[in-house]
């Protein structure tokens, strides 16, 4: 990403070979070297699920992800991000053919998609939010590493935000973490303008093994999700074979 507006498909593969410098800025973010971030990786996901109560005993699952969870998201979301490149490539790929003017990143994790959104030139602006204040600061070194700083912002929440109205919003692997998914939608549908569209996907199960402790699964709380999603927002199609999802507010 050394040229501004490379050619998407550059950008892909790009984004294969190296995750967009990822190794680079984590070593350069945690203070250690690449050698230590390759022998912390595999264990990524494994220190995250160790240090996560289960949902139903998270009694603020806000104070969790703003203070508990510390750095140990970005080595397990880069550990994920590196080994699943190809299917992440492919939610980039949904990005390039939506994403357009002022976009929200909501829950941007370690940054893969606010930074491949705010180098594309359709792009005019990215808001990044997280409540990890770990995760901002780390999104901020690398949009500047990656000369992206002056079309990218960072927020803890929507409600600073203001009243900025968005063409496009993505929110991925996100949802199932949050105790009011549907109230989350009808935030979105409130700052989406009547032509964006929204990049969404949602995993509300706690994974065959157990391994997602942390993901809502509740059936009320998931019958009330997809009734939210679908009075408000309509399905729009699109040829890539994964689960992410794009939708435009139902008028
Ligand atoms: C599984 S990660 C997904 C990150 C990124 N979207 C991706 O696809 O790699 C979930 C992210 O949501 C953030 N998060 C959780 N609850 C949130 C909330 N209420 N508001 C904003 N961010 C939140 C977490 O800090 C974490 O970075």
């Amino acid at each position: 990403m050394k040229n501004f507006y490379m050619d998407v498909e550059s950008d892909l593969i790009e984004f294969m070979n190296t995750g967009l410098d990822l190794k680079l800025h984590l070593a350069s973010f945690l203070k250690t070297t690449i050698n230590d971030i390759d022998n912390r990786l595999p264990h990524g996901s494994e220190d995250l699920a160790a240090l996560h109560p289960k949902a139903s005993e998270l009694s603020d699952p806000t104070s969790f992800y703003e203070t508990d969870v510390g750095t140990a998201h970005l080595l397990d979301l880069a550990s994920w991000h590196l080994g699943s490149a190809e299917y992440i490539a492919e939610t980039l790929k949904l990005l390039k053919m939506f994403s357009k003017g002022n976009v929200l990143d909501f829950g941007g994790g370690i940054g893969t998609h606010a930074l491949f959104a705010a180098n594309l030139k359709e792009v005019d602006h990215v808001w990044f939010v997280d409540l990890n204040p770990q995760n901002r600061s780390f999104v901020a070194d690398r949009a500047k590493a990656l000369s992206l700083d002056d079309r990218i912002s960072f927020h803890r929440d929507l409600e600073s935000i203001g009243n900025i109205i968005f063409d496009s919003v993505i929110c991925l692997d996100v949802l199932e973490h949050l105790a009011d998914p549907s109230g989350q939608l009808l935030a979105f549908r409130e700052h989406m303008n009547p032509s964006a569209t929204a990049l969404l996907n949602w995993y509300f199960f706690k994974g065959f093994n157990g391994e997602y402790p942390f993901h809502f699964d509740d059936a009320n709380l998931v019958e009330r999700f997809f009734k939210t999603l679908q009075s408000n927002f309509l399905e729009v199609f699109h040829p890539l074979l994964i689960t992410s999802r794009i939708y435009k507010p139902l008028t």
